[in-house]
């Protein structure tokens, strides 16, 4: 099979399950505008409210928490202009080429996951369907746009193999190189955003303790407090990152801070070797609050006018909608489905 080329197209998507925090923040959504302004691909970026309805959510809260995502994606620098930004269900080709995946992909391949073992747990018995077919709908989310590239997190990398081995049989099933074999884009460790209360343990939003986040709506004043009672060590910044290996709380706020101010974690060390936390805080605090309270500030005020909002989704689905209604078209003709 020879393989055609694929414009180069960036997709990426987030659950609109409520409680942003600094960890979406610099693990996603800031890669997600770089990539965007990269210039070097067309960017679509996804609210993905069908991925979210996999477990119970209430109805009020994932209207909300939908247009929240979105106004988080466009505070940061996301431009509906410059990037295709969506919700998932207002784009029904997903949810079909979804169906068409179930039928390629294999009990057995959906079975190995470990985020569905992990979130069905012993309870898989009462599991929804579609949390199992979760993998599916995700490499459909890809595939319907011939995306090429997909930034993730670590814990998502399995799925994207998954992705990678649904388009390699149906290329094969139908001997036609139709869909892309993509690549994944993984961001290092320095974007793994630790808990401010316990440094070895992910930041997240189901931790009960409110100061171990930085939340994306928080205002300077809850940025800087947080920062500032958050655990360190009594010892002094050493001068290179080995000399953190074995101190995971430090070792978290200079990531942090390397992260926001857009510098590498070593030339953070070169400028505040031997300071004391208490210090250093003062200056992490600085650069949080100058990056993440204009965020939350935009992010309040675009959520005063839903409609705003609501408006810039339903322009998006258009646009996506002229990629994703051909490339469905073609697929179900592959598959000998009448289109007349
Ligand atoms: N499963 C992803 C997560 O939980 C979200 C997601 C859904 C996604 N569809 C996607 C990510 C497509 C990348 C591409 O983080």
């Amino acid at each position: 099979m020879s393989t055609p080329s694929f414009t180069p197209r960036v997709f990426s998507g987030i659950q609109p399950s409520g409680d942003l925090h600094l960890g979406n923040y610099l693990g996603a959504i800031k890669n997600f505008v770089e990539m965007q302004e990269a210039r070097e691909y067309e960017t679509v970026y996804c609210m993905v409210d069908l991925h979210a309805i996999t477990t119970w959510q209430d109805p009020a809260d994932l209207r909300r928490n939908t247009r929240e995502l979105c106004a988080s994606f466009i505070a940061s620098g996301i431009d509906p202009e410059k990037s295709i930004l969506i919700n998932q269900s207002q784009v029904p080709e997903h949810a079909q080429l979804g169906w068409v995946f179930n039928c390629v992909a294999r009990m057995g391949w959906m079975g190995r996951m470990t985020q569905w073992k992990d979130k069905a747990g012993k309870n898989a018995e009462n599991a929804s369907l579609g949390l199992f077919a979760y993998p599916s709908l995700m490499a459909a989310d890809i595939l319907v746009y011939h995306a090429t590239h997909v930034p993730v997190g670590d814990d998502q990398k399995q799925h994207l193999e998954l992705t990678r081995d649904i388009a390699t049989k149906f290329n094969h099933d139908f001997g036609v190189p139709f869909f892309p074999i993509i690549e994944p884009v993984i961001k290092g460790a320095a974007t793994r955003v630790m808990s401010l209360r316990d440094g070895s343990k992910k930041m997240s939003k189901s931790d009960p303790s409110d100061a171990s986040r930085i939340n994306m709506t928080d205002d300077a004043d809850a940025i800087a407090r947080k920062i500032r009672k958050a655990k360190t060590d009594p010892d002094p910044l050493p001068d290179n990152m080995a000399g953190l290996a074995e101190r995971p709380d430090a070792r978290n706020l200079v990531n942090i801070y390397a992260a926001l101010a857009d510098m590498d974690p070593q030339a953070v060390l070169d400028q505040h070797a031997g300071s004391l936390f208490g210090h250093f805080k003062l200056a992490l605090a600085d650069v949080a609050v100058e990056k993440l309270a204009p965020i939350a500030g935009e992010m309040a005020r675009l959520m005063d006018d839903p409609g705003e909002i609501d408006r810039i989704l339903g322009r998006g689905a258009e646009r996506a909608r002229e990629i994703t209604v051909p490339i469905l078209e073609q697929a179900y003709d592959i598959m000998g489905m009448i289109r007349s």
